[in-house]
């Protein structure tokens, strides 16, 4: 039921932890499975995201995407990390469940609240970034559980 990768970073998560003074952090959570992700980065002075650290109480199809989701942003640029979707997550992990893929979204959305907090700490806009939703239960249609 599960890919290879899925399993992978399920049993051997990359990136777990947390940030002291951290950049930006975002914490998004899902009412309805009561799953929540707290996202950490680390981002320098030329925009780079030098490191990131997650914490996920949830399933472990968030776990394993959130996993993969930090290997993904690290070491790139924020306009890079805003390209890191629960897509291109659910791809690099050669895909999930269809029950699952709302999973995915926490660590898009986590990301997404992670630089949206580090925008607010710096005073800067960043481009084609939105205020991120809190609950993702409030973006996913029910038909997706
Ligand atoms: Fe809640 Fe997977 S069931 S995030």
């Amino acid at each position: 039921m599960y890919s290879e990768k899925v399993v992978d970073h399920f049993t051997n998560p990359r990136n777990v932890g947390e940030i002291e003074n951290a950049s930006g952090v975002g914490t998004v959570g899902n009412a309805k499975c009561g799953d929540i992700m707290r996202i950490y980065l680390d981002i320098d002075d030329n925009g780079i995201i030098n490191d990131v650290k997650f914490k996920t109480f949830g399933c472990g199809a968030a776990v394993a995407t959130s996993s993969m989701a930090t290997e993904l942003v690290k070491g790139k640029n924020i306009q890079e990390a805003l390209q890191v979707t629960n897509k291109a997550v659910m791809e690099a992990l050669d895909g999930l469940p269809p029950v699952k893929v709302h999973c995915s979204l926490l660590a898009e959305e986590a990301i997404h609240a992670a630089l949206w907090d580090y925008a607010q700490k710096k005073g800067i806009v960043i481009e084609g970034l939105e205020k991120p939703a809190t609950d993702i239960a409030e973006i996913v249609e029910e038909e997706d559980y």
